[in-house]
């Protein structure tokens, strides 16, 4: 089988880098890592790359007068690397227009939230400010307005009396685990395309997808 070439965006702790580095070693998982990318030095990520022999890069935007620079570097190291399939994870810095026409439809983010629920920042506070019941995570293609794109899949996680934005967090983003390796080998395989701006195709290959996280019974 011939593995997609995927490079992964990280900004930081890089626990869903390590989701897709596991997900990755199975043999006829059809997606590999060949590149690493952090826009932040020395962060936990990069170590998790680099003791998975992933090459791993640091392309600090602070060494960059304007944001079309730091793409075009960010863009060349991919490109370096043969990369076919990009995923952001928990990177955090918006892409200019160009960089995103240039990787449309091979380009995955995840967010920590149901969209086109809570898009941006502190979702889980805001998901609380709200009395949501019910919040999850979502795996979309990605487009110029943050947070926004065809959705390719989404894990739903319930809000628990007493939660805390960390204690939610830290629920979403186990989901958050099972749903990116997911969704990247819907993407890798060929299973969906993006038609119109929705997702079509087999959107169910695999494992059965997450879509409550975890199983309701067991969370109430
Ligand atoms: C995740 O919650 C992700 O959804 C969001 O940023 C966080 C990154 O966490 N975009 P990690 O670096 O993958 O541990």
């Amino acid at each position: 089988m011939t593995k997609r070439r995927v490079g992964v965006l990280i900004s930081g702790r890089g626990s869903n880098l390590g989701a897709l580095i596991e997900a990755c070693k199975a043999p006829e998982y059809p997606a590999k890592i060949v590149v690493v990318v952090s826009n932040v030095p020395r962060v936990q990520g990069l170590l998790r790359a680099e003791a998975a022999l992933i090459p791993a890069l640091t392309i600090n935007h602070e060494d960059f007068a304007s944001r079309e620079e730091f793409d075009a570097t960010l863009d060349k190291g991919l490109k370096d690397a043969h990369v076919e399939l990009l995923c952001n994870a928990g990177f955090m810095r918006l892409h200019t227009e160009n960089f995103v026409k240039r990787w449309r439809d091979r380009h995955l983010n995840i967010h920590p939230s149901l969209l086109p629920a809570f898009r941006g920042l502190h979702t889980h506070a805001r998901v609380l400010d709200e009395g949501a019941k019910i919040t999850g995570c979502t795996v979309h293609f990605v487009r110029p307005q943050m947070d926004t794109g065809p959705i390719v899949a989404q894990a739903a996680v319930p809000v628990l009396p007493g939660d805390t934005p960390d204690s939610l967090g830290n629920r979403v983003l186990e989901a958050e685990h099972r749903l990116y390796p997911h969704a990247l080998r819907l993407v890798a395989s060929g299973a969906v395309r993006v038609e119109h701006e929705h997702v079509v195709g087999m959107t169910q290959i695999g494992e059965q997808a997450p879509f409550f996280s975890p199983p309701l019974d067991e969370a109430l």
